[in-house]
């Protein structure tokens, strides 16, 4: 059975204070939330202990926004799984396109990645998706069966989730139409060995068009980042009606 999961990347935004005001809002509308659903905050690393301690009982799981493959080493700026493990973390984004775009990211490097969470016993959310350039020129599905193929090697399916992210579909509010994403994730889906794997969509989601994505039957969740730093707006999100 695919799960419906649903993740806050909060990027480099929001303090221990800020993220302590974020929880007093947000946490009430739980309580309205259909059953079934994985709710996931990724914040910085800095709020992930504040986190794993007022979550204790919630029903969000913790998730980084980064691991390294090694577990110990002389690699200044970057964090291990055991590091995560320790405080609760459960999930970590992998591959994401600003890490691709700004840090050097290769696929061989998420691919590390993707294995070290794994080993280290975290599920990772793997980011794929293709560059407007790359998408006008009619490469969008050969550009993500690539970083599908490279990403993906010698990993284990049944501790996956997958995130189509279209870059020019992020932060500009000029979202995906929901079929052509549904389009995407489906042409994903068909790469991967186990039919299983929950599969989001990423880029401009916002509370006027959670229901229409979450519509979609190849679309199993979100990864959403600017709307997922309001308490109102994130909830809405989390709490979309089936239509
Ligand atoms: P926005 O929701 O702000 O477009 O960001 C999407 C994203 O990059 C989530 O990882």
């Amino acid at each position: 059975m695919r799960k419906i999961v649903i993740a806050g990347n909060w990027k480099m935004f929001k303090t221990q204070a800020e993220t302590q005001e974020f929880l007093q809002g947000f946490l009430p509308y739980l309580d309205e939330s259909p059953e079934g659903r994985e709710v996931i905050l990724c914040p910085p690393f800095t709020d992930l202990s504040l986190l794993s301690q007022s979550l204790h009982g919630s029903l969000i799981h913790l998730g980084a926004q980064n691991v390294h493959w090694e577990e110990y080493a002389a690699y200044t700026g970057e964090i291990s799984g055991p590091m995560l493990t320790e405080i609760g973390v459960r999930f970590v984004i992998v591959g994401h396109s600003e890490r691709r775009q700004y840090f050097g990211e290769t696929d061989a490097t998420v691919n590390l990645r993707v294995r070290a969470a794994q080993r280290f016993g975290l599920t990772p959310i793997l980011c794929v998706g293709e560059t407007k350039q790359q998408r006008d020129a009619g490469e969008a599905e050969s550009v993500i069966t690539l970083q599908l193929d490279k990403g993906l090697l010698d990993i284990d399916q049944n501790n996956l989730v997958i995130a189509y992210e279209p870059i020019w579909a992020i932060g500009t509010g000029d979202t995906c139409e929901a079929t052509e994403a549904n389009r995407i994730i489906s042409l994903i889906r068909s790469k991967l060995s186990n039919p299983n794997v929950s599969i989001q969509y990423g880029g401009s989601v916002k509370p006027n068009n959670i229901d229409e994505i979450m519509a979609q039957p190849e679309i199993d969740g979100v990864l959403v980042g600017g709307a997922s730093l309001e308490p109102e707006s994130f909830a809405r999100i989390v709490n979309f009606q089936s239509v």
